[in-house]
Order: C-alpha cells, then sequence, then structure tokens
C-alpha cells in the first residue's frame, strides 16, 4: 500500500498536463485501478486483516483523489499564469509619436477669407485653371490687340500643328471666374472665387503660380460705396483688428469702370505692420465697377444690373498677416517651412471663434 501510494503520489506530482491527470485517476482509482483492484482482495480477507486494510485503502483513496484534484487546480493555474504573461499589455505605454501634417499658410487665409465673406452672405464659385482665351481675356474686355494681354506674361498652352484656333491659357487671373458664374446663374449674384492663377514671373514677391481671391456683387443698385465698406470690413476682420481704412487710388482695368485699386491704412514700424493705423498704405488689390461690356458677355442686362468686383492676392495676404517674407518659400514642399509656419488641422477658422485661433 506504502509502494502503490508513493508511485501515484510521485507520478500525480510530475504529471504534465489534465490528461496525464486523467490517465493516472483511471490507472489507480478507475474501475479497473491499482487501488480499486486492492479493495476488491479485502472479501478475501480475513476479518481482521480487513478491519486494518480497509480504512487504509480508503484512505488511500481519498488521498489519491484529493492530490489528482489539487494538482489539476495547480495545471489550470500555471495555464491561466502562462497566459496572463504572454498577453501582457502595457496599456500605460505612451503611443508612438505620429507625423502630422499642417495646414498650408494659403490654405488657412483662403478658409480665414470665405469665413469672413460668408458671413457677408458671399458663397465661393469656381473655374477652371486651364482657361479659353475667351473667358480670361475677351469676354473681360481684353481683345487681342490690348495691351493688357502683354502685360500678363501669359503661359500659353499647345495646339496641335495646324489647329488655327487661339490656344488655352493658364488663367492669369481669378476675373474669368465672373463671367462663368454669370451665364450659369445670371444676376443678383454675390460670390467670391479664390483658387489659382499663373504667370510667368519669379522674384521674392512673384511666383509663376499664385493664389487670387475673386470678388463678384451683382445687384440692380450696388455701388462704388457698398464695395468700400465690404473692402473694409473684410480687412478689419481677417486683419483681427477694430477698423481699417480703405483709400481707392484711381487706376485702370479694360474689366472695370471706374477702376480703383485698393490701398489698406497701416504702419510699418521697426519692420512690424500694423493694420488701421499710421500713415502708409498697403496695396492689397484691384477692384472697380464691372464694366458694361463684360456683364453683357456674361448674359446679363447692362441696362438693369450693376456691380462691383475686386481681386485680392492671398499669398500676399498670408505673407503681411503671419509675417512670412519670401513667397517662393511657399510652394518649395520644404518640411521645415510647412511645420513652422503650417496651422494645425484642427482649427477652422471661423469669426465667432477668432480667425487664427
Ligand atoms: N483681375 C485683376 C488682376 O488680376 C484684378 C481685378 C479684379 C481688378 C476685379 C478689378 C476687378 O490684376
Amino acid at each position: 500500500m506504502d509502494d502503490l501510494r508513493e508511485k501515484y503520489l510521485g507520478l500525480i506530482r510530475d504529471a504534465a498536463d489534465e490528461s496525464r491527470l486523467e490517465d493516472l485517476r483511471v490507472q489507480a482509482i478507475g474501475k479497473k485501478g491499482e487501488v480499486s483492484l486492492a479493495m476488491r482482495e479485502l472479501g478475501r480477507m480475513s476479518p481482521e486483516e480487513r478491519q486494518e486494510a480497509g480504512p487504509r485503502l480508503n484512505a488511500l483513496k481519498d488521498e489519491i483523489t484529493s492530490a489528482l484534484a489539487a494538482k489539476k487546480a495547480a495545471l489550470g493555474d500555471a495555464a491561466l499564469e502562462a497566459r496572463l504573461a504572454s498577453e501582457w499589455l502595457d496599456v500605460t505605454l505612451p503611443p508612438r509619436p505620429r507625423g502630422l501634417g499642417s495646414v498650408h499658410p494659403v490654405s488657412q487665409v483662403t478658409e480665414e477669407i470665405t469665413a469672413i465673406f460668408a458671413d457677408m452672405g458671399f458663397s465661393v464659385a469656381e473655374g477652371p485653371q486651364i482657361e479659353s482665351d475667351w473667358y480670361n481675356f475677351d469676354a473681360l474686355n481684353i481683345p487681342g490687340h490690348h495691351p493688357a494681354r502683354a502685360e500678363m506674361d501669359t503661359f500659353y498652352m499647345a495646339r496641335a500643328e495646324g489647329d488655327n484656333r487661339p490656344p488655352h491659357v493658364l488663367r492669369t487671373h481669378t476675373s474669368p471666374v465672373q463671367i462663368r458664374h454669370m451665364e450659369a446663374h445670371g444676376a443678383p449674384c454675390r460670390i467670391i472665387a479664390p483658387g489659382r492663377v499663373y504667370r510667368s514671373d519669379y522674384d521674392q514677391t512673384h511666383t509663376p503660380m499664385f493664389h487670387q481671391v475673386e470678388g463678384l456683387a451683382i445687384d440692380r443698385d450696388i455701388s462704388m460705396a457698398n464695395l468700400k465698406w465690404c473692402l473694409e470690413e473684410f480687412a478689419a476682420a481677417f486683419f483681427e483688428v477694430d477698423k481699417v481704412e480703405v483709400r481707392f487710388r484711381a487706376s485702370h482695368f479694360p474689366f472695370t469702370e471706374p477702376s480703383a485699386e485698393i490701398d489698406f491704412r497701416c504702419s510699418w514700424v521697426g519692420g512690424q505692420l500694423k493694420l488701421g493705423e499710421g500713415d502708409d498704405w498697403l496695396e492689397a488689390g484691384g477692384s472697380g465697377m464691372v464694366h458694361p461690356k463684360v456683364l453683357a458677355a456674361g448674359g446679363i442686362d447692362p441696362d438693369v444690373w450693376q456691380g462691383f468686383a475686386f481681386g485680392l492676392g492671398i499669398d500676399r495676404l498670408a505673407m503681411l498677416k503671419y509675417g512670412i517674407p519670401d513667397l517662393r518659400a511657399f510652394f518649395d514642399s520644404d518640411l521645415r517651412w510647412l511645420r513652422h509656419y503650417g496651422f494645425a488641422a484642427l482649427d477652422q477658422p471661423t469669426l465667432h471663434r477668432g480667425l487664427s485661433a
């Protein structure tokens, strides 16, 4: 009996898994197990022997049963330990840094401009960057022989050989969107058209591709006074000051009559630009009352309707507001520049939250 005890307790202790434990259970205390067989022997014993062996066999059976149960529990615990160790995850670890893009100053300023004019009831219109010579020039009262065509340093697209139609151009300004919008939607209207424009020019303040925002408001009684008010409202909101005085300087554009250059009152002190104060003037763009020929080209009756138009340089506004010195760097895609001058992706400019929050 002592041999049986030692044998099975040893085997149970060394069992590696539950199926081995089950085998041992059958071998020891199953119907034909060694301990069970020994118990059957009891019948053939003398009463004295039985009295002695019976309780011991029962005790051995109990001992093996509880050893099996204890080992089974220990194996289960060990399996859980192993699983917990292998599936361990430190949820307090900081995440790996992820490269976040930034919003380009041109995109940011375009959003700001859009928010300001949206507040004054202007919606956004768009047109193609490859434009026909009609929309870019003729419809805007710039005929073929007009010096404005030469002045614009236009990029011309190629035509197939033998095709004598005038070539398409990369639009030199956003003004063709005026015509496209009038044709599509008629009068009255109130739109801005921000977008890319192209001129063959390259220095610290000129790049061959840059951005303008066109404005167009047409109704029965729109005047230069409305234009001036809109520009003053825009400048004050954009530069985040109380008031900016606008000065009109007489000028000439084929598509407006009268025409005016737009200047904002400002001061430059120690290289610092301040809007709305001082004795300097900042050139911001061109404007005027839409020429009757342009209204007619857009399918609008100039005897009923009149309106103003303006064109502002978006990149220039971005440089001035955010103190960016060289326009060329805008389009170099230099990550260091983009990280420095870029804006956080979720900062959507709105008038009520502040434009450059
Ligand atoms: N299209 C003009 C330019 O590019 C700007 C402008 C727009 C002037 C609208 C007057 C009216 O210089």
